[in-house]
């Protein structure tokens, strides 16, 4: 069964933002003990980008939803709702969504934060089509923003090497009868919270001195598990998502799975039977942007030209929970 939109919804525009410092791999062998070898060979990641003190989730969320509107050529003021996908808030509250609400000048939308790691993007999405297909709602902004920077381990190479700060933003609308997304699926399984999980600063244990002296406010991983887990689940859910509509994997244009790890995109484009020029990829140059891998890649995509109106094209995500989602959309503009 396909999980059909009452209406022909998609996304009409894409934007994006990263920060000017890009740290490379030579940078980070001078704070943990790696090297640029072990760093691309296992992850395929060259650099990433990292804020300056100051600068949050928010900040970078309106750069990419200024260029996502500028786009489309239409104003703030003509959203209905932002949602911004994030693990890393500005603050626990107020939600990120109004921040970035503000900044942009969206006088008119409402929104929220929505946290589903690495998947909140695809979940945000959604999210996003739902409410503009119940006819409630007739534009809806949906941003992924994360400053990774401001939860990493600078002492941890496991951990330290894989992630960087980015945003991504696109717009979603009614679109051409027949075009947009035309199919989803979503999964949670919280038997996977102890492979990738920050254990404090939230209700369970609040920030303490203790806390914070046992670096518990930054990302903890069991790399290995997650790695296992994100093959798997993003292979089968794309998977499942050209077989219940019938599409042949050669006809798929754009493979676009969330940028965690080379190896894990490739793992998974292979048991797609995909050939490598039709997976969008970004990571050697971003690294693990979290909440903004999909938009971003999918941005640089279509500014490459690699999607025109008609084309298929597959999200897939996966991230701590676990959660995992994919997505089929046949291109609208
Ligand atoms: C983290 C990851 C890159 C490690 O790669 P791997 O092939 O599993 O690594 P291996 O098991 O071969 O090697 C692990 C060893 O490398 C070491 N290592 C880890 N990070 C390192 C680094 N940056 N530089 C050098 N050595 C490192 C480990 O300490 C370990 O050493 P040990 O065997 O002496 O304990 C990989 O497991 C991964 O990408 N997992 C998924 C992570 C992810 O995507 N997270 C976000 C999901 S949304």
């Amino acid at each position: 069964m396909t999980r059909t939109l009452s209406k022909s919804v998609g996304i009409t525009a894409t934007g994006q933002f990263y920060p000017e410092r890009i740290v490379n791999n030579q940078e980070l062998a001078l704070l943990v003990d790696t090297s640029d070898e072990w760093i691309i060979s296992r992850t395929g990641i060259r650099e990433r980008r990292w804020v300056e003190p100051g600068v949050g989730s928010s900040d970078l969320g309106v750069e990419a939803l200024n260029m996502a509107l500028n786009n489309r050529g239409i104003g703030a003021d003509d959203l209905d709702a932002i949602i911004a996908c994030t693990v890393t808030p500005d603050m626990l509250f107020p939600c990120t969504a109004a921040l970035i609400q503000t900044k942009v000048g969206a006088s008119k939308a409402f929104g929220f934060d929505l946290n589903a790691a690495c998947s909140s993007f695809i979940f945000g999405l959604s999210t996003a089509a739902s409410l503009v297909a119940s006819g409630a709602y007739k534009r809806v902004a949906v941003v992924g923003c994360d400053v990774m920077t401001s939860i990493a381990d600078k002492k941890d190479r496991n951990t330290l090497v894989l992630f960087g700060d980015g945003a991504g933003a696109v717009i979603v609308e009614e679109v051409e009868a027949g075009y947009g997304i035309l199919d989803f699926e979503q999964r949670i399984d919280g038997r996977g919270a102890p492979y990738l999980y920050m254990p404090a600063g939230g209700s369970l244990k609040p920030a303490t001195a203790e806390t914070v002296a046992a670096n518990q406010h930054c990302i903890h991983q069991n790399g290995k598990e997650v790695y296992k887990n994100a093959v798997r689940d993003m292979a089968e859910i794309s998977r499942l998502m050209l077989d219940r509509n019938a599409i042949d994997p050669k006809d798929l244009k754009l493979f676009v799975p969330h940028q965690a790890n080379n190896r894990i995109m490739e793992a998974a484009a292979k048991r797609l039977e995909l050939p490598l020029d039709r997976m969008a990829t970004n990571i050697e140059l971003f690294a693990n942007t979290t909440s903004a891998t999909l938009p971003t890649a999918l941005h640089q995509s279509l500014g490459a030209g690699k999607v025109q109106k008609g084309d298929y094209v597959v999200l897939a995500a996966f991230g701590a929970g676990f959660t995992w989602g994919g997505m089929l959309m046949k291109w609208a503009y």
